[in-house]
């Protein structure tokens, strides 16, 4: 008896995370295949706070949660939150497939997919005999960097804690045929605080190892948009860009609720004026550049959407400028959350001020809009590098001597950008790349279902 496929999928429980592998699982749902999609209960909570539609019944997609084993005071604590789910979780995933295999109600898991930052739910597959997919949140050249990075730590030019070696040239490279790095551009860089640089290096040389052990190794990105990276890792198939729009129904998978009041406001808009400002899931500002970033804006003569989550600035409140919002008289809106795809599409946006995570990076050059870069951690510095100088669809945002972005740079850059018809016909032709990628015989669309009819004999 030929047995159905039901597919496994689990992501990193974090903003950045859930969305790509639930956007990935629509698109298996898409294919008739069954797949179950565990999140942390803490996780499953907070979408379900956010999602309009509960789960559509006869829907291929079912949800469970398991717990983290976290306790509430030690969530913002990376550290402790990091050591209790990779001691607490295992056990609770190993205990769910056995108990799927068990029943009699569904089919056994056939394939196990898991965020790449999740190697020991892959490492639980391949212990189980069950074949795994890695999904990477983040772009080629960052995978890259983990597959090789222990290339860099042999040859002594990184050390084990991360530090680039002092004697080390300004450049840093992995492979001839890809881009090479400054030594504070790497994803784990944070010489300020060497315990994260620790974690994040760890996790860095993690990945290696899961790609090892993974079948396939699926990438939320485009082959032509950075095929030497893609090439330095061995079974990658890139399957992006994973869209909310490219898929029917809800499923956006966002931890906080969306203000839809902004597309209205961006519907009053005049065609190509408005600047998109969002900072991602975890960047904080501290008071004073975030008063010049208002300030910036302001000066900048352009109305902008300004995404001001209630964590943003690091201090208890959050102050804007003096009169601020009283002088903005509707030339400005500010939202703590938004439908992030929709807005990048509406044809009222001329710019995208963005932190440069993997997610709004895919998102923005999907829709064709030129970026002002403002990296803050991890791969951000990568994506920043490939949107200025590889790709050519954005400007960067230089910090003064005392790391302030200020407004005067803020208010020059917006307008360097907006007159830049270079920028923007680049845009445009990426835009184009990314939609021929995912229609049939696009590069995108083939290694999909090379995946799919692969699985499907598993
Ligand atoms: C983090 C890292 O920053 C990123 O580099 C890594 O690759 C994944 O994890 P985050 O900082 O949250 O993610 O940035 P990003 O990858 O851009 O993801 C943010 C997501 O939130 C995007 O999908 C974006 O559409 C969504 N978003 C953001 C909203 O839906 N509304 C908003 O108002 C802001």
């Amino acid at each position: 008896m030929v047995r159905e496929p039901h597919l496994l999928l689990i992501p990193y429980p974090a903003q950045g995370h859930v969305p790509p592998l639930l956007k990935l699982a629509s698109k298996i749902a898409e294919h008739g295949i069954k797949v179950t999609f565990v999140n942390t209960e803490f996780i499953a909570a907070k979408i379900m706070a956010t999602m309009p539609e509960k789960a559509e019944k006869g829907s291929l997609i079912r949800f469970v949660s398991i717990p983290d084993g976290i306790e509430p005071d030690d969530r913002n604590d990376p550290f402790k939150t990091k050591d209790c789910m990779f001691r607490v979780m295992p056990g609770h995933l190993k205990e769910l497939i056995k108990k799927i295999n068990q029943s009699d109600e569904c089919e056994p898991i056939s394939c196990v997919i898991a965020d790449i930052c999740l190697g020991w739910a892959l490492e639980l597959a391949h212990e189980m005999g069950i074949p795994r997919a890695a999904l990477v949140p983040y772009g080629p050249p960052t995978l890259a960097i983990s597959f090789h990075v222990k290339k860099i730590i042999d040859a002594g030019i990184i050390d084990n804690d991360g530090y680039a070696m002092p004697m080390t040239d300004e450049w840093i490279s992995i492979s001839e045929e890809t881009h090479p790095w400054k030594r504070n551009e790497f994803n784990w860089s944070c010489p300020e605080e060497p315990m994260i640089q620790k974690i994040f290096l760890e996790i860095t040389c993690a990945a290696a190892e899961t790609v090892r052990i993974s079948n396939w190794v699926l990438s939320n990105s485009i082959y032509e948009l950075d095929s030497p990276n893609c090439d330095l890792v061995p079974k990658v198939l890139p399957i992006g860009p994973l869209l909310a729009s490219n898929q029917s129904g809800n499923s956006a998978g966002s931890l906080i609720p969306e203000d839809s009041s902004c597309l209205r406001w961006l519907d009053k808009q005049a065609i190509g004026s408005v600047i998109y400002v969002a900072l991602g899931s975890t960047t904080t500002l501290n008071q004073q550049q975030f008063e010049e970033l208002a300030l910036g804006l302001e000066s900048s003569g352009q109305p902008f959407l300004w995404v001001v989550r209630s964590n943003l600035v690091n201090e208890s409140l959050t102050r804007f400028p003096n009169g601020f919002k009283e002088k903005l008289a509707g030339r400005g809106k500010i939202v703590e959350w938004a439908a992030q795809e929709k807005v990048l599409a509406h044809s009222s946006v001329a710019c995208f001020l963005s932190h440069c995570g993997w997610n709004s990076t895919t998102e923005g050059l999907s829709m064709g809009v030129p970026f002002l870069c403002w990296p803050y951690f991890a791969d951000q510095y990568q994506n920043r590098r490939f949107i200025c100088e590889v790709w050519k669809i954005g400007l960067d945002l230089t910090p003064d001597e005392n790391g302030i972005v200020t407004r005067h740079e803020i208010q020059r850059k917006v307008r360097r950008l907006i007159s830049d018809d270079g920028i923007k016909s680049n845009s445009l032709k990426i835009k184009e790349m990314a939609r021929k990628s995912l229609v049939e015989g696009g590069s995108s669309f083939k290694n999909f279902e090379r995946f799919i009819s692969q699985v499907k004999s598993c």
